[in-house]
């Protein structure tokens, strides 16, 4: 099939690249030059594991091309699908300016008939809006559909989830759509939804917010366990055996970031504010989560008491684990906090480190970014960990003990286990689960009488 893919970003590029690995012949198209410029040399825009063979690939066989010319990416297209970018406004509400006006192009463009889809994540009633932008713009000649299929994809796992997905969530408003989009999904062999637009809108939503909840949930419960001194991975692992719970989701830590979950949940708590629903659950998940930051930096002064002169290695930057995507990441917060606080940082991270710098710029003395964790460790009072890269829990430990001024580490993301981090000298402080501080030499006893 024919299929255009507006806005190559993180969903629209992996989108694209997996549709015409799928046999598909996809044109991509970006409003941002350089973007399509490196797409077109083959080159990927974001990290991404497994993306840049299916981009090359699809390339060399002439089935995936890049532009910026809507016009002609769309004449062949009998599938549209929109991947623009739904940023958050500061009341928290869906900032839905790119979806408008790319209903606005394709109307003006529009001369036969097509599936519009939204795949970029939308406020319920989205597609009536953009089926009455559509046709205004089409001067209401041509016919069109407008559908809703939600993308679920995890950064780090794009490619993977794509391919793999758990579900595929369709929503139509006529036979017509529902057949070229079930089309398009034929080679998945996963269960498949065919809803109405609205509700499919409202599906990935409810799906994300639950998902925050979940994270909150844990973190809390991480709290608890650290004033009664029990492990929160235990109770997770005794919770998550429950089929109908899952362990999925229940890693507590520094908190959940990301460009879907605070925008998508906070979008949520505003659409359903506007419908007259009262989700205030949802508002304590976001407190619960924007609590997480302080929590961790008081375990920086547990463990180091004053923060100012003090030189902490910084690992992982990103969000999550393989992306290269810091928006919203604990990082972005916790490292200003470092800073005002006097320490000075050394920041790692193995794919993330070019974009926070553009966020974070180096300043000799002050903020520092180091080309292995080691160099973040190396002289450093402690080491902070945000983010469960793989080549985190794999480190060479004793290598990083020697190269500490003190052995200190502080983990925001639970990747070891307290009592080998004792045993293998560290002084370590992690989330939930009780701090591991080494053995004391034994005080020799006092003469008796002696003051
Ligand atoms: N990133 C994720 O993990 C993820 C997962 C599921 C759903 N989503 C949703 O998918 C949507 C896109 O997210 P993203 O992370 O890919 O965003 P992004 O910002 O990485 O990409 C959006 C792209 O759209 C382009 N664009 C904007 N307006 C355009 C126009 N009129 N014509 C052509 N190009 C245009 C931008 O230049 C940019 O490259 C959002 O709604 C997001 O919530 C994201």
């Amino acid at each position: 099939m024919n299929i255009c893919v507006v806005g190559t970003g993180y969903v629209g590029l992996v989108t694209a690249a997996c549709l015409a690995h799928l046999g598909h012949r996809v044109v991509g198209v970006d409003s941002e030059p350089l973007k399509v410029e490196m797409l077109c040399r083959g080159e990927p825009t974001i990290y991404e594991p497994g993306l840049t063979p299916l981009l090359q690939d699809g390339l060399r066989s002439g089935r995936l091309s890049f532009g910026q010319d809507l016009a002609a990416a769309m004449a062949e297209a009998d599938v549209i699908f929109l991947c623009v970018g739904t940023p958050p406004r500061h009341d928290g509400s869906t900032d839905l300016s790119q979806m408008e006006e790319a209903a606005r192009q394709i109307g003006e463009r529009l001369r036969r008939y097509k599936v519009v889809v939204e795949k970029s994540t939308v406020p319920v009633y989205t597609a009536d809006r953009m089926k009455r932008t559509l046709a205004m713009y089409s001067g209401g000649a041509v016919d069109f559909d407008i559908a809703s299929n939600p993308e679920f994809l995890r950064e780090g796992a794009a490619v993977d989830d794509f391919l793999n997905p758990d579900r595929i969530v369709v929503g139509v408003e006529t036979t017509r759509a529902r057949d070229l989009l079930l089309q398009i999904y034929e080679p998945f062999r996963c269960p498949l939804l065919v809803t109405d637009v609205k509700t499919a809108e409202l599906v990935k939503h409810a799906s994300n917010a639950f998902l925050a909840m979940k994270i909150s949930f844990i973190n809390m419960i991480a709290d608890l366990c650290e004033a009664t001194g029990t492990d929160v991975q235990q109770v997770a692992d005794g919770m998550g055996y429950d089929r109908r719970i899952g362990r999925a989701f229940l890693n507590a830590g520094v908190g959940y970031g990301g460009s879907c979950f605070p925008k998508d949940l906070s979008a949520f708590i505003h659409i359903a504010e506007e419908h007259g629903a009262d989700f205030s659950l949802l508002r304590e998940v976001r407190r619960i989560n924007e609590t997480r930051v302080d929590r961790l930096v008081r375990k920086l002064h547990q463990a180091l008491w004053v923060l100012k002169g003090k030189r902490l290695g910084v690992l992982g930057l990103s969000f999550k684990p393989n992306t290269d995507d810091i928006r919203e990441a604990p990082s972005l917060t916790v490292i200003p906090r470092l800073r005002q606080e006097g320490a000075v940082v050394r920041l790692y991270d193995p794919h993330a480190a070019v974009q926070m710098a553009s966020v974070i710029p180096p300043e000799p003395g002050k903020v520092e970014y180091a080309r292995s964790p080691y160099e973040a460790a190396e002289d450093a009072h402690a080491l902070v960990i945000l983010t469960e890269w793989e080549e985190f829990r794999a480190l060479d430990l004793e290598k990083v003990r020697g190269l500490l001024q003190t052995p200190i580490i502080v983990d925001g993301r639970n990747l070891f286990d307290p009592a080998a981090m004792a045993e293998a000298g560290f002084e370590y402080f992690s989330i939930g689960r009780p701090d591991a501080l080494r053995p004391r030499q034994p005080q020799a006893a006092r003469p008796r009488g002696a003051p």
